[in-house]
């Protein structure tokens, strides 16, 4: 029922949806060791650090525009066959920089894949540009400088992924006054891994349109009066919340009790081939989750379409493919 139903994600971490089969590939180009974080066709980690090491694992293997755009088409012709029609993925150029690419080199191969996925099937893209809260403050300011200097014409949002125990909100509030400064959506990962305090914490110093993730709110009735209230939408991603075993189960998500309290709650699937997700499962999971039916899943869409940082023109012809 929910494969009919037209799609958005608002985040996705393009490095994080390389297929296991597209790394393998890379790795046999540079004649890389993948062992450390592959084993057979899945990713191998058993908490957030290991993750991020895979994640950084995959990432090196990407090291020219050709590669970026063989990622970003080969991941939106994907979503686009489980009829997403729009998504927005995180792009950090402190990965891109690591793997020898410039900047510049990054979003314009990105930017290759974005074209050519647009062309084939009709998907819309955006890119959201991230600084990595480990790396440091230092690090997410220059990150927010660049995107301040808006240079490509489909970076429409600044945020700030990585281990968010790493340092308080308020060292990184400069960052985000750059990015807010130069026009860009803004969003930021909270009440992920860090309690509700986080998300309060993100509110008062960031000040953000949305939040990824944010679930962990949900422990402070407060403060999800409070999300609800301002209009705060949160990029929420059920398969990554239950892979890093934040709930047991998808009845014990704070998905549903969000949406229910009036918080703007959105679908995404984060890094997919780690949490074995994608767009189309996270909204199967929902609908089976809590019985929501195609309207109430197109409703959900519609949120993330609503939210989505992309010019007025773009979003009324999306709204339009709702009706
Ligand atoms: N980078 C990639 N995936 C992430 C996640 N789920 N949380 C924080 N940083 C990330
Ligand atoms: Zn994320």
């Amino acid at each position: 029922m929910s494969g009919a139903v037209r799609k958005a994600e608002l985040h996705c971490h393009i490095e994080g949806a390389a297929s296991p089969a597209l790394v393998r590939t890379q790795a046999r180009k540079y004649g890389a060791d993948v062992s450390g974080f592959l084993a057979g066709d899945a990713y191998v980690w058993s908490d957030f650090t290991e993750f991020l090491v895979a994640y950084d694992g995959a990432a090196a293997l990407f090291r020219t525009p050709e590669d970026y755009a063989l990622l970003a088409q080969s991941y939106l012709e994907g979503i686009a066959a489980e009829n997403a029609i729009y998504a927005e993925i995180f792009v950090s150029p402190d990965h891109a920089a690591a793997a020898g690419l410039s900047p510049e080199s990054y979003f314009e191969g990105l930017a290759r894949g974005i074209e050519a996925a647009r062309a084939s099937t009709g998907i819309e893209c955006r890119m959201i540009l991230v600084g990595i809260r480990h790396l440091g403050a230092e690090k997410v300011e220059a990150a927010a400088r660049l995107a301040a200097t808006r240079p490509h014409a489909l970076i429409t949002g600044f945020g700030m992924a990585g281990e968010e125990r790493f340092g308080r909100v308020a060292d990184f509030a400069r960052a985000f006054d750059i990015a807010r400064d130069a026009g860009l959506g803004i969003t930021i990962h909270a009440g992920e891994l860090a309690g509700a305090e986080s998300v309060r914490d993100a509110l008062d110093h960031v000040r953000p349109a949305r939040i990824g993730h944010g679930v962990r709110a949900s422990e402070d009735a407060g403060l999800v009066s409070r999300i609800a209230d301002e209009g705060v939408v949160l990029e929420v991603c059920p398969g990554s919340n239950l892979a890093l075993r934040l709930y047991p189960d998808i009845l014990s998500h704070p998905f549903d009790r969000l949406r229910r309290a009036g918080v703007k709650v959105t679908l995404s699937s984060d890094d997919p081939p780690h949490f074995a997700s994608s767009i189309g499962h996270e909204y199967r999971m929902a609908a089976e989750a809590w019985g929501y039916d195609a309207a109430e899943l197109t409703r959900i869409t519609r949120t993330s379409i609503e939210a989505a940082f992309v010019d007025e023109p773009t979003r009324a012809i999306l709204l339009g493919q709702l009706d």
